[in-house]
């Protein structure tokens, strides 16, 4: 096993998308950040060193972090921001993940723009599927014309929802659709006949895409880093936070192909970037038309933006390759409703309540929106045993019964703010239902698991009924994944070992969704002995 080192120089960098310069936040200057390839069983050493103006820390989505909660990255949950001027080393090693990640800032909305892939090729030797020819990580990304985190102060001001973005982009780029940008569209050449594999990554702050590519398909062969039994499809759904592998063959006629995404929007009412974003799939024997110019490429046909059936069915065929252990004796069930509210203002209409009928925006799990700490990380203080900055009360179940499809109680539509976790025992095998609560909207919902992975045994449209869909999950061939969509007005039902101590955070991948409040962390214990316990924190660990 190697030890990889790498420098992230965090800095504003003048970018020029869609006509118009932006001063983004980087990584290195790079838009999106580097690629990280490693190998299964390497260590990575990273040295964050932050050239800008504000906080900022990095989280590598997806990855385990085993008792090594000091290299997760989220601010204030398992370490303070590293300040302008400071730096922080990350450093952890990939234990049995392959496939593809990928890493983003973790401070408010900086992500936007601060992210990149992390390719995990295999220990040994090659992959369970055949050999591509080559190989193209697809970063599939969200441009807006305001700095993020301007759009981020804008919704938490007025408390309505928050601008959209203007496109979508593929490594960064916006593609042949948008003005002023066809020269730099993404492309990618291939000799007819060859195979290549696609490492898809969804690191739009906002939206879940559709995506596909003209006449040609797809074979899904790994998600969220973990092999996947290969089926081959037109369209898939990815969510931000989730990535897929998928191999293509060139095997249509030799011409110029576009890759495309576009939304895939579950909440009603709401306004939304309906633009496509594309790359080119250039067959090199097709590079020239008549007079010299290449060919116009041919568009796939995405589904509809509302286009649920195709989402779920999408997401239903991802299973795991062969028979996986599921934990089977459940310690703890626990029950959590996932979904926006509405706080009631003093004064209705006021430039601070611009949500709907003159509210403020807010969301919850079980009716709590979590309220991050302003001067320690959760990890810090439960490690320290600095009181007062958490408590352990997060409930396994919401405060009472009620229909998720229609009528929800008016007394739910107002979370009770709090900063609370669950507290789970070392090892044990805990099973999670995911409930979208149908408040305000109905609407797709990314959950995202820190620190774990986790098996998806179940879903469904309506109220989850427990007697009688436990009896339908799947606990011969999940898929194992770290981020999984809630369907829109319906649950997903997800088990994992609680075997990774520390502090972990669970949250909507929705940015807009996750600053509300559809957050919380799960406090798991040591276990017995060094072995099972985490590791102590390194000595550049940010200072509160
Ligand atoms: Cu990809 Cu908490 O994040």
């Amino acid at each position: 096993a190697e030890t990889h080192y790498h420098q992230f120089v965090v800095q504003r960098t003048p970018v020029k998308r869609l006509c118009k310069n932006h001063n983004i936040m980087t990584v290195n200057g790079q838009f999106p950040g580097p690629a990280l390839i490693v190998r299964n069983g390497d260590s990575l050493v990273i040295k964050v060193v932050n050239s800008a103006q504000e906080n900022i820390t990095i989280h590598w989505h997806g990855v385990r972090q085993l008792r090594n909660p000091w290299a997760d990255g989220p601010e204030y949950v398992t370490q303070c921001p590293i300040k302008p001027g400071a730096t922080y080393t990350y450093r952890f090693t990939i234990i049995d993940q392959e496939g593809t990640l990928w890493w983003h800032a973790h401070s408010r909305w900086l992500r936007g723009t601060v992210y990149g892939v992390l390719i995990i090729l295999p220990k040994f030797g090659s992959y369970p599927f055949a050999m591509p020819k080559q190989e193209f990580p697809v970063l599939l990304g969200e441009w807006f014309d305001r700095d993020p985190n301007a759009i981020l102060r804008q919704a938490q001001f007025t408390g309505g929802a928050p601008n959209v973005s203007v496109a979508y982009t593929v490594n960064g780029q916006p593609g042949d659709l948008y003005r002023c940008s066809s020269q730099d569209t993404v492309r990618i050449p291939v000799d007819s006949g060859e195979k290549i594999l696609l490492r898809i990554v969804n690191s739009a702050l906002n939206q879940e895409l559709f995506f596909s590519i003209a006449n040609h398909q797809m074979t899904v062969v790994s998600a969220d880093a973990s092999y996947t039994k290969p089926f081959t499809t037109r369209v898939i759904m990815i969510a931000p936070g989730q990535t897929t592998d998928v191999l293509v063959t060139a095997d249509q006629p030799p011409a110029r192909y576009y890759l495309a995404a576009s939304a895939y929007q579950t909440a009603m009412n709401a306004a939304f970037d309906n633009t496509t974003t594309t790359a080119i799939l250039e067959y090199k024997s097709a590079a020239c038309g008549k007079k010299g110019q290449p060919l116009q490429p041919i568009l796939p046909q995405l589904p509809a933006f509302n286009d649920t059936a195709t989402a779920t069915a999408f997401t239903a065929q991802v299973k795991s390759p062969s028979q996986v252990e599921v934990p089977t004796n459940i310690d703890k069930n626990l029950f959590f409703t996932v979904g926006l509210g509405l706080n009631n203002c003093s004064v209705p209409n006021s430039p601070r309540c611009q949500g709907p009928n003159g509210t403020r925006f807010t969301a919850s799990i079980n009716n709590i929106s979590f309220v991050f700490p302003r001067t320690n990380s959760l990890m810090q203080a439960y490690y320290q045993g600095v009181p007062g900055v958490f408590t352990t009360d997060f409930p396994p179940a919401p405060p009472v019964k009620f229909d998720y499809t229609g009528n929800v109680n008016r007394g739910l539509w107002q979370p009770r703010r709090g900063t609370k976790l669950f507290k789970l025992k070392y090892g044990s095998n805990v099973q999670l239902v995911f409930q979208d609560t149908s408040i305000v909207t109905t609407e797709d919902h990314p959950m995202h698991l820190h620190g774990y992975h986790f098996y998806v045994v179940g879903s469904g449209f309506g109220n989850f009924n427990p007697a009688t869909d436990t009896a339908k999950f799947n606990l011969v061939d999940p898929p194992q994944r770290n981020t999984i969509g809630t369907p829109p007005g319906g649950w997903v039902a997800i088990r994992f070992k609680a075997d990774n101590p520390g502090v972990w955070l669970l949250h909507c991948h929705l940015d807009a969704h996750l600053v509300l409040g559809l957050t919380m962390a799960f406090l798991v214990e040591n276990g017995v002995g060094p072995s099972q316990s985490v590791i102590p924190p390194p000595a550049d660990l940010p200072p509160c």
